[in-house]
C-alpha cells in the first residue's frame, strides 16, 4: 500500500487538493484516527491457537489445513450507467454480488473442523470432497463467528486425512460496501460537451481493496498471508464493460445473454489473498509500448482520450525495467495492469498484476498540472512496482513484519525514481520526506517498534495499525543505514539472493539478517547483522548522540521530545565522522559504550561534523565550541558541510531545542547562513521548523521583527529566481523547482514588495485575458494566493468565477486554497457561508476550506467560531484533521477555557481524541511561549536591528 492510506471517501477525495509538504500532515491524521479506532473498541490480547491441543483456535487459523488453488467466479449485479439503458423507469442502482468459490487445499493434520475465514457474507450450501478417493464428506454445520476472528467454522461428520487432498465449494452472496473495502463501487462523473445543463452524468465502476483483511468480505478464504494459493478468477459483469483481474485473460469475454458477459483468467502465480484484486469498468487502456511484460494503464475513457495516463504508462515500463534488471529476477507474469480509481481507500495498492491507484496518484495532466505531481507520480509507481517483489513474490509470514513489504517499496522507489528521472533528485525528497516525518512520530514515548511479536498484532484493528509513518519512513530509513553499515554492493548482492531464495514464500526479518550477514561474512565479516539491526527494529525511537570535541567522548540518549520520559534504550550507532579536513572515519558506537574515540576529538580547533550524509537515523548534539565553529563554516562557507547534513543541522537544532536539550537560539542561530543558501534541503528544513513559531507569535509583535528578517534572508534566494519567475518559467530539477515556489511564498507572505508586486501583476494580466492562463502550472497556487492576499473584492471574484468554470481537479484545488488567502475578514466569513451550500462547496471540499480559512491568521477566530455554530454540519467530515489545524494556533490561557468549554458543550463523537490531544498541544504552547517568547523576540530584533 501507499504511505498515504486514506479512511473515508471525503479524505480520498480531499487528497486531490494537498501539495508535497501536507503528505506528512495526512499520515499524522490517519494514525490519529487508526489510534482512535483502536482505543474505543478496546480488544483483550488474544492468545495463540494451538493446533494440537484439538481447542478452538483463538484468533488465527489453525495451520492443519494448506489451501493450494482457488477458483473464485464473482458476479456483481450493479449497473455501470442507468440513465440511458431504459426509457420508462430506471432500473434501482444494487449494491448486491454473488459468488462461489472451490478451494483446494491439503491435509497436513487430520481434523473434523475447517477453519477459513468469511465477514459479511451470507454463505450457502458447503460440500467437501476428498479428492483422492473421489469421496464426499458430509457437513454437519457451518458457523460463522461473528466476532473478532470472522472464522467460518465447517463441522465435518468425518475427520480429513492427515496427506489427504480435498476440496470445499462454497456459494455466498454480499453487498458492495460503501466504505471502500473489500468489494465496492464507485462513481465518476462523465463529461458529456453540449449539455451544459446535466453534464454530470453518473457512472459507476466496481473495484477491490482487500489489504489487510478484507479478501473475507469478498469470498471465503483461508485469509492470513502465508497461506499463498493460485487463483483462478471468472467475473461475470454488464456487457459494455471490462473486467480486470490479476492473472491474464484467457481469451476475451464470452456472451452468457443479451444483458451479461463472462471473462475467465488464468492462474495466478502463488499470492497472498491481500493481493486479490478484480475491476469492473467503462474504463480504457492506454499500452506502454515495447518490452516482454504487457502493460496497460487504465482510467475514465475522458481521461485517457486526453492524454493524461500517458505519462503513467511510459514510466511504468522504465521502472519495472529497472527493477527486473537490479533484483535478477523476472517480473512473474506476462501482464501488468494498471488502474486510475476516482475513490481508493490508499492512494496506490500493489496487488498482484493489477495495481490500484486514487486517479491523483497516477494521472497528470501536461500544461495543467505542477512538475511536482509528476514526481509524485513517478515515486507511487516505483513503490508500488517495488512491491510486485518485496510484498509480491516474497511476503512476510505475519503482519507484524509489514515493514519488510513498506520499507522496502519506500527504500527502492528512491533508487528506481533517481535512474529513471534524475532530476527528481529522489535522495533529497526522501530526507525530507521520510528521514524527517519518522523522527517526529519516532520522539514520543508513545510510539511504536518496527517490528514487533506476532502476539501484538492479532486482532484486525491492531493490524491496521501497523500501516504507519513508523513502517514506511523508519522502515526505509533503516535500510538505508544498513546498506551502509555493510556496504551498499554487499547489500544488494545479499538482497538478490534472498529474493531469488524465497520467491513465492514467506519470510520475517531473521531470515532477512541472515542473507545480510552471509553476504557480510564473505566480505569482511565486520558486522554481527541481527545484533546490530535488532536494536533498530524490534525497539522504540532512536539515540542523540551527544558529541564533546575537547574530551573525545560521544554517549548515546534515548531522543523524546517529552524531556521528563526516563529511558535507558540503547542501540548500535554507526557513525560516519567528517572532520574539516576532511578526513572521513567510521566507528561503531555500541549500546553502553561512552568510550573516548579520538575521531570525535578537535586537537586543531577544527569542526568535527557526525553522520556525514544522514545515512544513520538518529540526531546529534556537539558541544557549544564545535556548534559554533560548525556555525562558523556555515555562514563563510557551508559548502564545505555535505548538502543533507546543512538541512540535518537546522532540523537537529530545532528539535533539540523543542525538547529542551538546547536553547532555542542555537536553533535561530542555524537560520543565519540561510541567506547565502541556495539549496533545497536547507531551505525547506529552516521553513517547516519555523513554521511553529510562525503559528506561535503571528498574531503578536514578535511578528514584525520576524518577518523582517525573514524577507532579508529570503531576498537573495528570490533574486536568483526572477529570471524564471518573472517569465513565468521554472529552473530545470526537482530540487529548484521546489525552491522557487518556497522563494515567492516566503517572500510574498513576509511582505517584499517586489514579488507582492510580482503576483499581482501576473494576475491582473489573467484577470484582463482570462482565456489563456500563462502562468506556469507549478507557479500558479502561490501567485493565486498571493495575489487574492493582497488585492480585494475583485480579485477574489475572479478567483471565485475560475473555480466555479473549472472542470480541472489540479486547478479547482489551487483556487480552493487561494480564495482562503485574502485578509478580507467580510470575504472570508462569506466563502465559510458558501460552504453550507453543497451546489457551491461540494461536501468532501467543506473541511479543506475551513481548514485553509483557520491558517490564515486573518480567518482563524472566524473558523473556529464557525465550525462551533455548525458544529452538526461540519462534523460530517472529516473533523479530526479540522480540530488539530483549527486550534493549531492555540497559545493563549483564554483559548484553553474555550477549548474546555467546546469539549463539554459539544457531541464530540470520533473527534473527542483530538479535542482532547488540542487542549494538551494548547498547554504545550503557552508554557512554550512562556518561556521562550522574550528570547525570541529579542533574536529577532537584534538580528535586525
Ligand atoms: C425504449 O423505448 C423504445 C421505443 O419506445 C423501445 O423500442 C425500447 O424497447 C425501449 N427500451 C427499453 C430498454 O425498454
Ligand atoms: C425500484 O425500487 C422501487 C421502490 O423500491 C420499486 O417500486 C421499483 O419497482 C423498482 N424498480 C425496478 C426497475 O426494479
Ligand atoms: C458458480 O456460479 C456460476 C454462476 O451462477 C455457475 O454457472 C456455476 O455453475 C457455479 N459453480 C459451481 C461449481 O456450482
Ligand atoms: C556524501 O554524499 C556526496 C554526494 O552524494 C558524495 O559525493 C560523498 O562521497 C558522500 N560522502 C560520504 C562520506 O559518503
Ligand atoms: C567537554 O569535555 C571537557 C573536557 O573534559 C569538559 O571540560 C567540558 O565541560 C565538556 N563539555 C561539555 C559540554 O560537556
Ligand atoms: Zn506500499
Amino acid at each position: 500500500m501507499s504511505k498515504n492510506s486514506l479512511v473515508s471517501k471525503a479524505f480520498a477525495a480531499a487528497f486531490a487538493v494537498l501539495t508535497i509538504s501536507s503528505i506528512a500532515g495526512i499520515v499524522t491524521m490517519v494514525i490519529l484516527y487508526k489510534t482512535q479506532i483502536s482505543t474505543m473498541n478496546p480488544t483483550p490480547r488474544p492468545t495463540f491457537p494451538s493446533t494440537t491441543t484439538g481447542l478452538p483456535p483463538v484468533m488465527r487459523l489453525p495451520k492443519n489445513l494448506v489451501p493450494e488453488r482457488y477458483k473464485v467466479l464473482l458476479w456483481p449485479h450493479f449497473y455501470t450507467r442507468i440513465i440511458e439503458e431504459v426509457n420508462v423507469t430506471s432500473p434501482n442502482q444494487t449494491a448486491l454480488f454473488t459468488g462461489n468459490t472451490t478451494v483446494f487445499f491439503h491435509c497436513v493434520q487430520s481434523t473434523s473442523t475447517i477453519y477459513l475465514h468469511s465477514q459479511d457474507l451470507e454463505v450457502f450450501g458447503g460440500s467437501v470432497v476428498n479428492i483422492d478417493k473421489n469421496e464426499r464428506i458430509p457437513v454437519i454445520q457451518t458457523v460463522n463467528h461473528k466476532d473478532q476472528t470472522d472464522f467460518l467454522e465447517i463441522q465435518l461428520d468425518n475427520a480429513l486425512e492427515t496427506g489427504g487432498n480435498y476440496s470445499l465449494y462454497l456459494a455466498f452472496s454480499g453487498e458492495l460496501s460503501d466504505n471502500l473495502l473489500g468489494m465496492y463501487s464507485s462513481t465518476y462523473e462523465e463529461d458529456t460537451p453540449g449539455h451544459e445543463d446535466d453534464r454530470d452524468i453518473d457512472r459507476f465502476l466496481v473495484a477491490t481493496a482487500m489489504e489487510p483483511t478484507y479478501a473475507r468480505r469478498v469470498f471465503p478464504c483461508f485469509d492470513e498471508p502465508d497461506f499463498k494459493a493460485e487463483f483462478e478468477v471468472t467475473i461475470i459483469h454488464r456487457k459494455h464493460t471490462r473486467a480486470l483481474a490479476n492473472g491474464i485473460n484467457t481469451d476475451g469475454s464470452n456472451i452468457i445473454d443479451n444483458e451479461w458477459l463472462s471473462t475467465a483468467f488464468q492462474p495466478t502465480p502463488l499470492m497472498s489473498t491481500y493481493l486479490f484484486a478484480f475491476t469492473v469498468s467503462e474504463f480504457t487502456a492506454t499500452p506502454s509500448s515495447g518490452g516482454r511484460v504487457e502493460i496497460n494503464t487504465y482510467a475514465r475513457p475522458e481521461a485517457t482520450q486526453a492524454g493524461h495516463t500517458k505519462y503513467a504508462a511510459e514510466i511504468t515500463r522504465k521502472i519495472l525495467d529497472f527493477f527486473e534488471a537490479r533484483f535478477g529476477i523476472a517480473y512473474p507474469q506476462k501482464k501488468l495492469d494498471q488502474i486510475a480509481l476516482p475513490d481508493s481507500q490508499s492512494l496506490g495498492m500493489e496487488n498482484l498484476g493489477l495495481i490500484t491507484y486514487l486517479e491523483w496518484g497516477l494521472l497528470y495532466e501536461e500544461g495543467v498540472s505542477s512538475l511536482l505531481h509528476k514526481e509524485e507520480i513517478a515515486l507511487l509507481i516505483a513503490h508500488e512496482l517495488a512491491h510486485q517483489w518485496f510484498g509480491n513474490l516474497v511476503t512476510m509470514k505475519w503482519w507484524n513484519d509489514i515493514w519488510l513489504n513498506e520499507g522496502f517499496a519506500t527504500y527502492m522507489s528512491i533508487f528506481a525514481v533517481d535512474a529513471v528521472e534524475p532530476d527528481f533528485q529522489s535522495r533529497e525528497v526522501y530526507i525530507l520526506d521520510n528521514l524527517h516525518s519518522a523522527f517526529e512520530a519516532d520522539a514520543l514515548a508513545s510510539s511504536c517498534p518496527l517490528s514487533t511479536s506476532q502476539e501484538d498484532v492479532q486482532t484486525n484493528s491492531q493490524i491496521t495499525g501497523v500501516f504507519n509513518t513508523i513502517t514506511y519512513s523508519k522502515g526505509a530509513a533503516v535500510l538505508v543505514m544498513l546498506a551502509d553499515i555493510v556496504d551498499k554492493p554487499v547489500f544488494d548482492k545479499a538482497i538478490r539472493r534472498y529474493l531469488s531464495d524465497w520467491k513465492y514464500k514467506n519470510t520475517d526479518q531473521n531470515i532477512l539478517w541472515e542473507y545480510i550477514q552471509k553476504a557480510d561474512d564473505e566480505n569482511d565479516g565486520s558486522t554481527n547483522v541481527a545484533e546490530v539491526m535488532d536494536t533498530w527494529t524490534k525497539q522504540i525511537g532512536y539515540p542523540l548522540i551527544t558529541i564533546n570535541t575537547t574530551s573525545g567522548e560521544g554517549f548515546q540518549k534515548h531522543f523524546l521530545f517529552n524531556d521528563s520520559a526516563v529511558s535507558s534504550l540503547s542501540w548500535y550507532v554507526p557513525i560516519k565522522v567528517m572532520k574539516e579536513t576532511n578526513q572521513i572515519s567510521s566507528i561503531m558506537l555500541k549500546p553502553g559504550d561512552s568510550g573516548n574515540k579520538d575521531a570525535f576529538l578537535s586537537t586543531k580547533g577544527e569542526w568535527i561534523l557526525v553522520n556525514v550524509n544522514c545515512t544513520g537515523y538518529y540526531r546529534v548534539n556537539y558541544n557549544p565550541e564545535n556548534w559554533e565553529r560548525l556555525l562558523t563554516q556555515l555562514q563563510t562557507d557551508p559548502s564545505r558541510i555535505p548538502l543533507m547534513n546543512r538541512g540535518q543541522l537546522v532540523d537537529d537544532a530545532f528539535n533539540l531545542a523543542r525538547a529542551k536539550v538546547v536553547d532555542v537560539n542555537l536553533a535561530l542561530n542555524l537560520t543565519r547562513f540561510i541567506r547565502d543558501e541556495t539549496e533545497l534541503v536547507p531551505w525547506e528544513s529552516t521553513i517547516r521548523n519555523l513554521e511553529y513559531f510562525v503559528r506561535m507569535f503571528d498574531r503578536s509583535e514578535v511578528y514584525g521583527p520576524m518577518q523582517m528578517y525573514l524577507r532579508n534572508q529570503v531576498e537573495p534566494l528570490y533574486d536568483s529566481f526572477s529570471n524564471y519567475t518573472d517569465n513565468s518559467t521554472v529552473p530545470t530539477g526537482h530540487s529548484s523547482q521546489t525552491n522557487q515556489i518556497n522563494a515567492i511564498e516566503v517572500a510574498c507572505s513576509n511582505g517584499l514588495p517586489k514579488c507582492i508586486k510580482m503576483a499581482q501583476n501576473k494576475y491582473a494580466n489573467l484577470m484582463i485575458i482570462n482565456s489563456t492562463n500563462n502562468i506556469h502550472p507549478n507557479l500558479r497556487s502561490v501567485i493565486y494566493c498571493q495575489a487574492v492576499a493582497h488585492g480585494g473584492k475583485e480579485e477574489w471574484e475572479f478567483a471565485w468565477d475560475m473555480f466555479l468554470t473549472s472542470y480541472d481537479v489540479s486547478e479547482r484545488g489551487r483556487l480552493l486554497k487561494a480564495l482562503s488567502c485574502t485578509k478580507k475578514i467580510w470575504l472570508l466569513s462569506r466563502y465559510l457561508d458558501y460552504t453550507l451550500d453543497p451546489d457551491l462547496i461540494r461536501l468532501m471540499d467543506v473541511s479543506s476550506v475551513i481548514r485553509y480559512v483557520s491558517k490564515n491568521v486573518a480567518g482563524q477566530a472566524l473558523a473556529w467560531n464557525f465550525i462551533r455554530a455548525h458544529w452538526e454540519y461540519v462534523s460530517q467530515g472529516n473533523v479530526a484533521g479540522l480540530i488539530e489545524v483549527v486550534t493549531s494556533r492555540f497559545s493563549t490561557q483564554f483559548e484553553l477555557g474555550e477549548l474546555e468549554r467546546f469539549e463539554m458543550d459539544y457531541d464530540l463523537g470520533p473527534a473527542f481524541r483530538t479535542v482532547y490531544q488540542a487542549i494538551e498541544q494548547t498547554r504545550v504552547n503557552i508554557q512554550w511561549i512562556s518561556e521562550n517568547k522574550d528570547v525570541v523576540l529579542h533574536w529577532f530584533e537584534a538580528e535586525t536591528a
